[in-house]
């Protein structure tokens, strides 16, 4: 049955769904073994959920888990998961910044190969505001475009699956955003300090002119 809604949606939506088969159980661990300590976990493309489950046997009991999946018919199969932990958002993940502010593990399946240059980009830079972005590919030519993003790229490849697959785990972000708003912060701190510098210069000129003020009316006097 499962299998079935995939082809068939795959046939009705080739490029979207990017796989004729689901991910197979020893793909969807790989991923989840690369999540570490993570407890706040965002999953892109989680289709008809074999990595979702996945993620959920070994995700705590306090952990969360939040799904953006853009097919409608795999958002019902996937909300028919009935986990407290899981919440699933039928939407572009591209809007996911409207419904979570935190990225720190992404696991994505999303069938970027087939994505046109300028909405891989945008979801690349999108992922590498994540500490930990795993993503499962069908090729191994991912690589060179990660590290533009991340500083620390490793490809682990999974021959049991339909067809094999690579996983990239990509960490320590480049943070290109969050190195200029360090920058613009930082910048803010300058100015106040020097605003604080230039007030009490004035202040202590103030004093020392009424000083010399007082010295010169004593000595006149
Ligand atoms: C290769 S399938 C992976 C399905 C499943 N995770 C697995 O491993 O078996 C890719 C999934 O990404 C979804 N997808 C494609 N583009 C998307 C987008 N822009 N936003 C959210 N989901 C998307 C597709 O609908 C599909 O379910």
């Amino acid at each position: 049955m499962k299998f079935i809604r995939f082809v068939s949606e795959f046939l009705k939506h080739p490029k979207q769904v990017g796989a004729v088969a689901e991910s197979s159980p020893f793909l969807a661990r790989k991923m989840v073994r690369q999540i570490g300590g993570a407890t706040d976990i965002v999953e892109f493309g989680p289709g008809t959920g074999a990595v979702t489950k996945e993620i959920l046997r070994h995700l705590p009991e306090n952990g969360k888990l939040t799904c953006f999946e853009i097919n409608p018919s795999f958002c019902e199969q996937l909300k028919a998961i009935k986990d407290p932990r899981l919440k699933v958002i039928n939407d572009d993940v591209k809007n996911c910044g409207r419904y979570v502010d935190n990225l720190d593990c992404i696991v994505s399946s999303l069938p970027l190969a087939a994505f046109d240059e300028s909405e891989k980009e945008e979801v690349l830079a999108l992922s590498s505001k994540s500490r930990t972005y795993i993503q499962f590919q069908y090729n191994p030519f991912l690589k060179s475009k990660l590290k533009r993003y991340f500083r620390d790229v490793k490809i682990k490849f999974v021959p049991l699956n339909i067809p094999p697959a690579f996983v990239y785990v990509s960490k320590n972000p480049r943070h290109k955003a969050i190195r200029s708003e360090y920058r613009s912060q930082r910048k803010a701190q300058r100015d106040i300090f020097s605003r604080q510098v230039t007030r009490t210069t004035l202040r202590v000129s103030l004093v020392y002119a009424n000083l010399l003020a007082l010295i010169s009316k004593i000595l006149k006097a």
